[in-house]
């Protein structure tokens, strides 16, 4: 099978991140969250992606050079402008030519879905796309799919209120679809799989299934869920380690390469630091991952966070719950707490609090 991911998505509930940054392309763990997902693709002997794209095209060229990972050839699909989960297939297709099988990916969901089982289970079914399910509290947030019991899929409703959701299987964001299903896209005009597409192919009475599957499942899409990310694949999820070549020193509290620590610091799990961080006296890391060459002052604190590389934090700071994009600089004594996102390169003012806050990347708060 071939692989075509769809990650032309602005990732609008990661802004101030995915201003600079497209979303698969943020780091979960210093690891760029796409690079996890070829990883898993290339597990399952896939050799050949291609990249949908639209929002910040160049970015993704610009990170894999001569076009590869590891074992993966890697092509590229631009859209003139946003065509929707179906549309952008369907433009990949046609601009490549594609007739055969292909598994399509969200390109914001971190999995361990097993990729073979639902091949087998695609060609057993003689189906013309499969929709891979998982098991979520709340649907509401998602595609909602009912099926048979012989996994049949019967309904499929996209982001319905909770109590109109018929079930808590939800689509995962991985399909296997054959030439047929392409074909039931419109060519050149924005469509949704979701909202179009399948229910098109259920009114049809395609063979359209689907495969309730186990195993871990994140889509990282909003800042809470992408800090998720990083415990779990802390903690292991994945099965391997988070980064390779990083060292557990203890439980669930990784270090990558040499790292400066005062002794009087205390890291707790699941935990991260990378490659030339410095820790001054009396910090405390709590659940966070603090990216290379980053450094925290004296008497600071992070708790449930995440610090991408080099970002620079005074003395006595407060950080919880939030996120803080590369070289951003945090003054003594501020506090930025209770999910805030502070952009790549901004500052902050010795003092200030960011509560909740938006802060645009290179900008200053006071
Ligand atoms: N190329 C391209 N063009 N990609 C797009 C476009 C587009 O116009 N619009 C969205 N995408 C990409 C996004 O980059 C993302 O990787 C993927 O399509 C899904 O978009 P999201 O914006 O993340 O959708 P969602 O999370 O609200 O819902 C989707 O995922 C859920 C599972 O995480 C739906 O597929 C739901 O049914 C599903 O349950
Ligand atoms: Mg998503």
């Amino acid at each position: 099978m071939q692989a075509i991911i769809l990650v032309g998505g602005e990732g609008t509930r990661l802004r101030p991140l995915t201003t600079t940054t497209p979303k698969p392309l943020l780091p979960i763990v210093e690891v760029a969250f796409l690079e996890r997902q070829l990883d898993w693709l290339a597990s399952y002997g896939i050799k050949d992606v291609v990249l949908s794209l639209g929002y910040l095209p160049d970015a993704f060229v610009a990170h894999f050079p001569n076009n590869r990972f590891g074992d993966i050839n890697l092509r590229y699909v631009v859209e003139p402008s946003p065509l929707g989960t179906a549309g952008a297939i369907r433009f990949a297709v046609d601009e490549l030519g594609i007739q055969q099988r292909c598994v399509v990916c969200n390109g914001d969901v971190l999995t361990s879905l097993n990729l073979a089982e639902m091949e087998n289970f695609h060609v057993e079914h003689k189906a013309d796309a499969t929709i891979s399910l998982t098991w979520v509290d709340d649907p509401s947030a998602f595609g909602v799919v009912d099926t048979s019991s012989d996994g049949r899929v019967v309904e499929f409703i996209e982001k319905p209120k909770r109590e109109q959701a018929s079930t808590q299987w939800i689509n995962s964001g991985t399909y296997i679809l054959e030439p047929a299903a392409f074909s039931a896209i419109p060519a050149g005009v924005p469509v949704s799989i979701e909202r179009e597409t399948f229910p098109t192919l259920l009114a049809a009475a395609a063979p359209l299934y689907a495969l309730a599957t186990k195993g871990y499942w994140l889509d990282i899409g909003t800042p809470e869920k992408y800090r998720q990310a990083h415990f779990d694949v802390l903690e292991g999820v994945m099965g391997k380690p988070p980064v390779m070549g990083a060292q557990e020193v203890e439980l669930c509290c990784w270090q990558n390469g040499s790292v400066s620590v005062d002794p009087t610091a205390k890291v707790s799990p699941p935990s991260f630091l990378g490659a030339e961080v410095g820790i001054s006296a009396r910090v405390v890391i709590d659940g966070s991952t603090i990216g290379t060459k980053s450094s925290l002052g004296p008497d600071t604190q992070v708790v449930r966070s995440v610090l991408h590389d080099q970002v620079t934090v005074g003395t006595s700071v407060n950080i919880s719950d939030s996120i803080i994009g590369s070289g951003a600089i945090i003054g003594d004594g501020a506090s930025v707490i209770d999910d805030s996102i502070i952009g790549a390169g901004a500052k902050i003012a010795p003092g200030a609090t960011m509560k909740g806050a938006r802060l645009a990347p290179g900008s200053r708060a006071d």
